[in-house]
């Protein structure tokens, strides 16, 4: 897609269609980094003229009014990260939206209501692509995190505008690129998680891509298992074994070093701060549960790590949350981040828990990069084509900025 550095703002309205879908609690936004992080663009697009129209969904209000999920409170965090006025309309289309764009001076700064308070936002709506378009000259889109879902502000009104990428999307596809289709080898990837079930897909396609694959979290129970070990009462997906089989032997033909956990730490009980063992994954008793990686198991994760030069991180190894299930998590993750540190490794990291999970283990501004993606993150590692991309791909092809 085009960057901004081929666009010229001055005095256009540019319809930035950004991820505001931050967390909240109590009518605060608890978790500024996806305000932050598209605070470069904004302020790019601003500096030099432009009439900044932005557009974001928040939550999941299916189509509905529902006023506690309304952007109002976002303009303000917004406005603070920013050192500058932000004005809200309360609707993204419709006589309010196009009143206050149209007393835009260059320069300013304007947010629109939640786009998903529109029933046609989901449907891709082509009345609505059209109406939002209408109030824009050009589209850009910085919304990387948003970019798996083919919706009316993320792929439909692209049709209708000459259409750019922003600067955290083309961040966020340099690195992924840098990481996945042309790393520095050796590459890695850890990958945690509960389910084998929904990480088929992205296993699948890492075997294709990495030279080491290190499965953590419960989905590793499964693997264990379905090497035939005695797990206990961990948690694992009956009906994942033999697909888990079927892996280990993809790993093999693809030469993809496989790495399971050697030894894990184990508890009767789910709950914080209940008693623990540390055992090998062939001694785990009946009735105990696998909730974390042992001391083994990081040892010789720090040992792989040192091997590579680019890695790739999405999921947590136990149950971080729940200390001290943390430890293992906590241990590789610093790991990593000190040979970041070093310059001997290029790690990028992303998807669902894993932000909190390299945030709790105090990292999370020691990594190369860390997307701000969940789903789309993972849609990415699974190889798919995201439909944000493609509306304002000038090839059809997933490609980098050109
Ligand atoms: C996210 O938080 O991953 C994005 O904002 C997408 O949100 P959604 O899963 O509700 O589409």
């Amino acid at each position: 897609f085009s960057t901004l550095d081929t666009l010229d703002p001055k005095g256009k309205r540019i319809l930035l269609r950004v991820d505001l879908n931050v967390p909240m609690k109590d009518g605060k936004v608890t978790d500024e980094t996806r305000i932050e992080r598209v605070v470069p663009t904004i302020r790019e697009l601003a500096e030099k003229g432009g009439r900044v129209i932005l557009l974001s969904h928040f939550d999941r209000p299916k189509g509905k009014v529902v006023p506690d999920m309304s952007l109002q409170p976002i303009a303000t965090a917004l406005a603070t990260a920013l050192g500058r006025p932000v004005s809200f309309a309360h609707d993204c289309i419709g006589p309010d939206a196009e009143a206050a764009a149209r007393s835009m001076q260059d320069g300013d700064i304007l947010l629109l209501e939640n786009t998903r308070f529109q029933p046609g936002e989901e449907k891709n709506d082509a009345g609505l692509s059209a109406a939002l378009a209408s109030l824009g000259d050009v589209y850009v889109n910085d919304a990387f995190s948003a970019a798996h879902r083919a919706h009316a502000s993320t792929a439909g009104v692209a049709a209708h505008l000459p259409s750019y990428g922003g600067r955290l999307m083309q961040a966020e596809l340099e690195a992924l690129y840098a990481a996945l289709e042309n790393p520095e080898r050796p590459v890695g990837a850890i990958v945690g998680g509960a389910k084998i079930s929904t990480k088929l897909q992205l296993l699948e396609n890492m075997l294709a891509k990495v030279d080491m694959l290190a499965i953590g979290g419960a989905m590793a129970n499964t693997f264990l298992a379905a090497k035939g070990l005695q797990v206990g009462k961990s948690l694992i997906e009956k009906d994942m074994l033999d697909t888990a089989r079927t892996i280990m032997e993809q790993a093999k033909a693809k030469n993809c070093d496989l790495i399971l956990p050697v030894d894990v730490v184990i508890s009767e009980d789910f709950i914080a701060g209940a008693p623990t063992q540390v055992v090998p994954v062939t001694a785990i008793p009946d009735g105990w549960m696998a909730l974390d990686v042992g001391p083994e198991t990081v040892k010789l994760l720090q040992s792989k790590l040192a091997g590579l030069k680019t890695l790739v991180w999405n999921g947590p190894l136990g149950v971080f949350e729940l200390p001290p299930f943390d430890e293992g998590t906590n241990a590789v993750a610093q790991a990593a981040a000190q040979l970041t540190q070093e310059g001997k490794l290029k790690t990028v990291a992303g998807g669902g828990d894993t932000v909190s999970a390299l945030r709790h283990a105090g990292v999370l501004h020691k990594m190369s990069y860390v997307s701000t993606a969940g789903g789309a993150f993972l849609e990415w590692l699974e190889g798919k084509v995201l439909p944000g991309l493609t509306a304002i791909s000038t090839t059809l092809e997933k490609t980098l900025p050109i």
